[in-house]
């Protein structure tokens, strides 16, 4: 596994509290080419499954404290990288909002449209990658490759959306995408051994799907451990060319 990668790889990961980020970091810890994993999350602390992987791989594991919707916290954890001279070769946004169980919930119609509602999805899936990635590509350009990739989703595909709805969601991660695209053409000429990519982990079992599961056809709810194993081979498997591109759990291409 990743062993495109050349040497031994430090890792980050935001959102690593639950879900796929969680998973990711178990897989990347399996993974002998990855010697240490910084693991971002709101709260570290408030997670037991982070906190216990992380006491029981106290040299490789680092939970890190990161609100992605506090630009200040990813300045200043860029700032502490770069004076500790880390270097991620592969960097994993997958922090993502779709609902909270409350008073944000996917729209069904325009009257469900908020300014608030919008403003929060945006802040998460839009906003804060997009800084985390202004902030932490200067540390990863080098020679070797290194990959940058975000959690996007196939309802942020505009060619694909033929069921409406999911306004904020669907909106946010194509605006993601944007970013993404937008950022590796610049990055060909100032970081160009890093690839950009966005990336869509398929229908997985994790709270942001849970509501919205009964009519996944069988066979097509992924859990979480599967999901970061197959995102780690499409990462493994990109190349330069690939820079820039949306891509599914399976290496497919995705259309904008
Ligand atoms: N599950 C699916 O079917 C599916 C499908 C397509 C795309 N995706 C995308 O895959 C990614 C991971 O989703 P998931 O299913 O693993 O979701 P999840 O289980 O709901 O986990 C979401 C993660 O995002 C973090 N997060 C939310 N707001 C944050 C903030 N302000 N700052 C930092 N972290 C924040 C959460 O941290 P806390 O614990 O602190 O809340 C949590 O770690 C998301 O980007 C999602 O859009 C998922």
């Amino acid at each position: 596994m990743l062993e495109t990668f050349p040497g031994p790889i430090t890792a980050f990961v935001q959102g690593s509290s639950r879900g796929i980020g969680l998973s990711l970091v178990r897989r990347l810890l399996d993974c002998d080419r990855v010697d240490r994993i910084i693991a971002g999350a709101r709260n570290p602390r408030a997670s037991d499954a982070l906190m216990e992987l992380a006491e029981s791989n106290p040299q490789r594991l680092r939970p890190v404290a990161l609100d992605v919707t506090r630009p200040e916290q990813i300045e200043a954890l860029a700032t502490t990288l770069g004076e500790e001279n880390v270097r991620p070769g592969l960097v994993l946004n997958v922090a993502g909002l779709l609902h909270d169980g409350a008073d944000l919930a996917p729209e069904k119609r325009l009257e469900d449209l908020s300014a608030d509602r919008l403003q929060r999805v945006f802040a998460v899936n839009v906003l804060g990658p997009a800084l985390v990635m202004r902030h932490l590509l200067p540390l990863m350009r080098g020679q070797d490759k290194a990959v940058f990739a975000a959690l996007s989703a196939r309802v942020g595909s505009i060619g694909d959306n033929r069921l409406g709805g999911w306004y904020a969601y669907r909106s946010s991660k194509a605006a993601l995408n944007q970013m993404l695209h937008t950022a590796s053409i610049e990055a060909r000429r100032r970081f160009s051994n890093v690839i950009i990519a966005a990336l869509h982990p398929g229908t997985t079992d994790t709270g942001l799907s849970r509501p919205f599961q009964a009519n996944v056809p069988d066979g097509k709810l992924f859990s979480p451990d599967f999901v970061a194993d197959r995102l780690l081979q499409v990462i493994d498997g990109l190349e330069g060319k690939d820079s820039g591109g949306f891509f599914a759990w399976d290496g497919q291409a995705i259309p904008w």
